[in-house]
């Protein structure tokens, strides 16, 4: 087998992210400060793959390029191809046609997160040689995916976002191929949504009789498509933190695995993992919670806040309740105003949503 190269999709308009996705690319939502897409990239190169194509947007492409650089950052040599609008991840395959050659390639989605990495399947998929290897789990929801009938560890047949499901086996946005993906991208037609689903052609390789192998993720997968499973996803890396505490701590208590970096203050406050606390960021008289990333430069005095993201800039000031489960861009101040007129005030952008005592 020729040399495995990587495919990541990094493209979409993040409808459902918004309003965070108005002003900045989907993938690059951090995750334990960390932006999504770093985590794909990490786990290409930790699978020993080397040249990887990421197909980006006109519209984020810049911010991708900006973040992933020429991929030494992660020992990858990274190559950008843009879709010029969303018409499908098989559409995105076509346009990775001439890149990949004739190369077998990982292609995954730049906004899923899975836990156990990729390098196992890589190596099964360079083993068993099967033309394709997809990748399934058990959800409670199999409607808002691809879903997979299997049959004696075949697969037989696929369904993308199919009102009844025929199982709970849904497709998981990581995908390994041989070149026989492009002949079949080519032949199908756009779905109702009118996009090229990559769904239907993995279909087309079982209609033409190709070996497609499943293989059930046992560790945990995220899509990070919407604000709950970014949080969700947030939760299952912490968990995994390795505490470390390299910034100033006065008059605080520290309580289980925290993670505070350089130039971060925290005074007279009280963290308890597990949470990030982000670069020159200040937390004072302040409750930090379980499932809590702060990000850099971030401001927090006389609040409480936890299992939530709050990303570089912000500052939250003198809060009555406890913030929880919430999603807080880059430079956002959310404060008390003034004692009277009691009333409140807001400037907030496009699709925000507040939930307020
Ligand atoms: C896409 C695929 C779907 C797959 C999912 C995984 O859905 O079309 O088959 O199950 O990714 O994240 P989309 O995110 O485009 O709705």
């Amino acid at each position: 087998m020729s040399e495995l190269k990587g495919l990541i999709l990094s493209g979409g308009k993040g409808t459902r992210l918004r309003p965070i996705t108005h002003t900045r690319a989907k993938q690059l939502v951090p995750v334990a400060n960390k932006p999504v897409l770093f985590y794909g990239l990490e786990a290409m190169a930790a699978a020993g793959i080397r040249e990887v194509a990421i197909i980006i947007a006109p519209e984020t492409g810049p911010e991708i390029k900006a973040a992933a650089g020429d991929g030494s950052q992660f020992g990858l040599e990274i190559t950008y191809i843009e879709q010029d609008a969303p018409r499908g991840l098989a559409h995105a395959v076509l346009c990775a046609e001439s890149f990949m050659g004739a190369s077998p390639f990982v292609m995954y989605l730049g906004d899923n997160l899975l836990r156990d990495g990729i390098t196992e399947l890589v190596e099964t998929f360079k083993r068993e040689q099967p033309d394709a290897l997809i990748l399934l789990t058990p959800v409670p929801d199999p409607q808002h995916y691809g879903v997979a009938e299997v049959d004696n560890g075949r697969v037989v047949r696929l369904v993308e976002k199919p009102k009844d499901p025929p199982t709970n086996l849904a497709l998981v946005g990581v995908y390994m191929f041989t070149p026989s993906i492009f002949e079949a991208a080519r032949e199908i037609e756009p779905s109702w949504r009118g996009e090229l689903e990559i769904t239907d052609a993995i279909q087309r390789l079982l209609d033409r009789g190709l070996r497609v192998d499943p293989h059930v993720v046992h560790g945990w997968w995220k899509d990070t498509g919407q604000v709950q499973d970014m949080l969700e996803a947030n939760r299952l890396i912490l968990d995994d933190l390795e505490p470390e505490i390299e910034g100033e701590v006065s008059d605080c208590r520290v309580e289980g695995r925290v993670r505070i970096e350089e130039g971060a203050r925290v005074e007279r406050s009280t963290i308890r993992g597990p949470a990030i606390i982000g670069a020159g960021s200040r937390i004072v008289d302040a409750y930090i919670g379980p499932y809590t990333a702060i990000g850099n430069d971030v401001t927090i005095e006389r609040a409480e806040l936890e299992h939530s993201i709050v990303m570089s800039g912000s500052e939250i000031r003198d809060l009555d309740h406890r913030v929880e489960a919430s999603l807080i861009g880059r430079d956002v101040r959310i404060g008390r105003g003034p004692r009277v007129p009691r009333a409140y005030r807001f400037v907030v952008g496009d699709s925000a949503e507040i939930a307020i005592l």
